[in-house]
């Protein structure tokens, strides 16, 4: 073991525990060894890498993960995933310990909106109700009157009268995406994800051309041009069940590459083509999700650290309008 002083400074300057892991160890028995001994649960997002997903309790979507989140009977929370999903962890369960194997595991949609800029913005119109998509910080969940999820959004919208005014923040293109499927008219915050921006669309139509029996399957996050050529649109968690109950055996995925694992588990005999991003990079994994590796999973939870620590009074005004999605949700059986 290291002292607990090293290791608190090497988190505190990069983000999570860099030290050599002895190459004898099985690090998948003593993740689940830890696992029991400090009842905690391994909670995981479908983009992180395969391992991550492997030795999880749960795989989910944000709305699923918040949802495991808000009914655990764990002492510990080790979420793997990004900052906004283990703060709501946290926000849900502020007596828990709530773990993050890298604290620097960031989201592009998150920092796209600034909650002192979104304030100002908000101000300028007085009476629209806030809707966040739960990816944001904290600061901004407790701007907002709901929250929401890609799975829970269109029902969140639809609970509201037709004439209420919404401003809908922090992803443009999900809100766009709601805008046309819902009939509104949303003030939306110029915010997008880095990952579901850089899929091309001249790119997946010369891939649907190559196969034809493909169905072209996409994240609300894509750009409009992108969504028009989708055959289903939905949450990770829609994408996963969509492709295992189509008759349709190839798919085009529009999304971030880690959820091919599963889609692949769940249906071996299925072709799973990942959509090819705008040019050669390797930009359609998530450089904010793959920050975590099951090293730093192994290591967060020996040394039961990073860990997510919150304002009091910030917790509680976040945690209303995550109260407020999860009743939602629950009314609507989601
Ligand atoms: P969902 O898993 O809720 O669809 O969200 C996708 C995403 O981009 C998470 O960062
Ligand atoms: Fe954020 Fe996009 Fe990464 Fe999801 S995929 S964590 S929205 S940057």
């Amino acid at each position: 073991m290291i002292d607990i002083n090293t290791v608190k400074s090497k988190i505190e300057s990069v983000g999570f525990l860099d030290v050599d892991i002895d190459v004898s160890i099985d690090i998948f028995a003593e993740i689940e060894k830890l696992k029991k001994e400090k009842n905690a649960i391994v909670l995981a997002h479908y983009y992180q890498e395969p391992d991550i997903q492997d030795v999880a309790d749960f795989i989910g979507d944000s709305l699923g993960l918040a949802q495991q989140a808000e009914k655990t009977q764990a002492d510990i929370i080790v979420f793997a995933g990004v900052h906004f999903m283990a703060e709501t962890a946290k926000i849900l369960n502020p007596g828990k310990k709530v773990l993050l194997p890298d604290l620097k595991a960031g989201c592009s949609l998150s920092d796209s909106a600034p909650p002192e800029l979104f304030k100002k913005f908000k101000e300028k119109y007085p009476d629209h109700l806030v809707i966040t998509y739960i990816n944001c910080s904290a600061g901004m969940k407790a701007l907002s009157d709901i929250i929401c999820t890609s799975s829970n959004a269109e029902k969140i919208i639809e609970s509201l009268p037709k004439e209420q005014k919404i401003i809908f923040a922090p992803d443009k293109n999900l809100g766009a995406y709601l805008n046309k499927k819902t009939g509104r008219n949303m003030v939306l915050w110029n915010g997008a994800c880095m990952v579901h921006e850089i899929f091309s669309l001249e790119k997946i139509t010369k891939l649907k051309i190559r196969h034809p029996k493909a169905k072209i399957i996409a994240h609300p996050e894509c750009e409009e041009a992108v969504l028009t050529v989708a055959d289903y649109i939905g949450s990770t968690t829609g994408l996963l069940k969509y492709s295992q109950q189509s008759d349709a055996t190839e798919f085009i995925v529009v999304t971030e590459t880690g959820i091919l694992h599963q889609m692949q588990k769940n249906s071996p005999h299925k072709t799973f083509i990942p959509a090819p991003p705008n040019n050669s990079c390797a930009c359609n994994d998530c450089p904010h999700m793959k920050l975590n590796t099951l090293e730093k999973l192994y290591l967060c939870m020996k040394y039961e650290l990073p860990e997510i620590i919150m304002d009091e009074q910030l917790r509680l005004a976040a945690k209303k309008p995550i109260d407020r999605m999860l009743e939602i949700s629950k009314q609507y059986g989601l």
